[in-house]
């Protein structure tokens, strides 16, 4: 099987992104969204911003890689009502089944940027939004001292190098990069807007439930506790991510959690 789709699909990000439900909706308010707009999610997981997008009146479609993650936005869209939010599998690096320039808005909220080939993915993006379209990202930024971009980076201290040619998800947090990537599409610098923006992670449940649900749920995550057990360190990782997660937490109570994380938000007018 497709790794990328593999390691999505291993645990359940349903659990992670049930903490997510209010920044994506904020998000999705502030895009412009009008009745019978095209929208595509992409790397839409189980419809954190295809959802709101569509209780707005858009067309929506949600592309992800994980079919887990598909078939819950199917059942979350039906449920909620919404016959004009559908989701189906697709790979953002080929989107083959999705005709040129067919949206008027395409989003991808630390969803495509999960997908190797960064350089098919820009070209992908650009191809299915039409002219006078917009593309919009959250990325998360590397380096940040906020939660996920230290989740990341302390989980890679766990496990072994990547294969040779990786390129890191998140160098899609890098002006720099993103712009060359579109600048590699035909998309002029001019085009591309870039804004640090906050989303946070909301649960009723204590940082130490919270980072429960990242160690059983969350497919990247699992994989450092796995490497981490194959050597003995599972104990020193839960303690640097028992760390993070408390000292993070903004909640005013100990018993919940809020725990903000910056992103880079990336808006390219076509
Ligand atoms: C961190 S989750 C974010 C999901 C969602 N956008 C949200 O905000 O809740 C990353 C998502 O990207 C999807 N993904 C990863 N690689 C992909 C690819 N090549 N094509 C499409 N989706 C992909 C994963 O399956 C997962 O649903």
């Amino acid at each position: 099987m497709n790794p990328n789709q593999a390691l999505w699909e291993k645990g359940d990000f349903t659990r992670i992104s049930a903490t997510m439900r209010e920044s994506g909706e904020a998000l999705v308010s502030q895009l412009g969204i009008e009745k019978g707009m095209k929208v595509l999610d992409l790397g839409c997981g189980d419809g954190t911003t295809a959802l709101p997008a569509a209780k707005l009146g858009a067309d929506v479609l949600g592309v992800d890689i994980a079919q887990n993650l598909v078939d819950a936005g199917n059942r979350r869209a039906q449920q909620a009502g919404l016959a004009n939010c559908r989701f189906q599998q697709g790979d953002a690096t080929d989107l083959h089944h999705l005709p040129d320039h067919s949206f008027d808005l395409v989003v991808s909220i630390f969803g495509a940027m999960f997908a190797p080939k960064p350089q098919e993915v820009a070209k992908e993006m650009v191809r299915v939004t039409r002219p006078g379209g917009r593309i919009v990202m959250g990325n998360w930024i590397p380096g940040d001292p906020t939660l996920v971009a230290q989740i990341l980076k302390i989980s890679s201290g766990y496990t072994p190098p990547p294969p040779e040619g990786f390129v890191s998800p998140m160098t899609w947090g890098v002006e720099k990069q993103v712009i060359e990537r579109f600048a590699a599409a035909g998309v002029p610098p001019e085009k591309i807007s870039f804004s640090k923006e906050t989303f946070t992670f909301n649960s009723p449940g204590t940082p130490s439930a919270v980072l429960d649900d990242f160690r059983n749920y969350y497919g990247p995550t699992m994989n450092a506790f796995e490497a981490a057990e194959k050597n003995g360190r599972a104990a020193a990782l839960q303690k640097e991510l028992e760390d993070l997660f408390t000292s993070q937490n903004k909640s005013p109570s100990k018993d919940t959690t809020s725990i903000p994380a910056a992103y880079l938000r990336v808006v390219v007018h076509l």
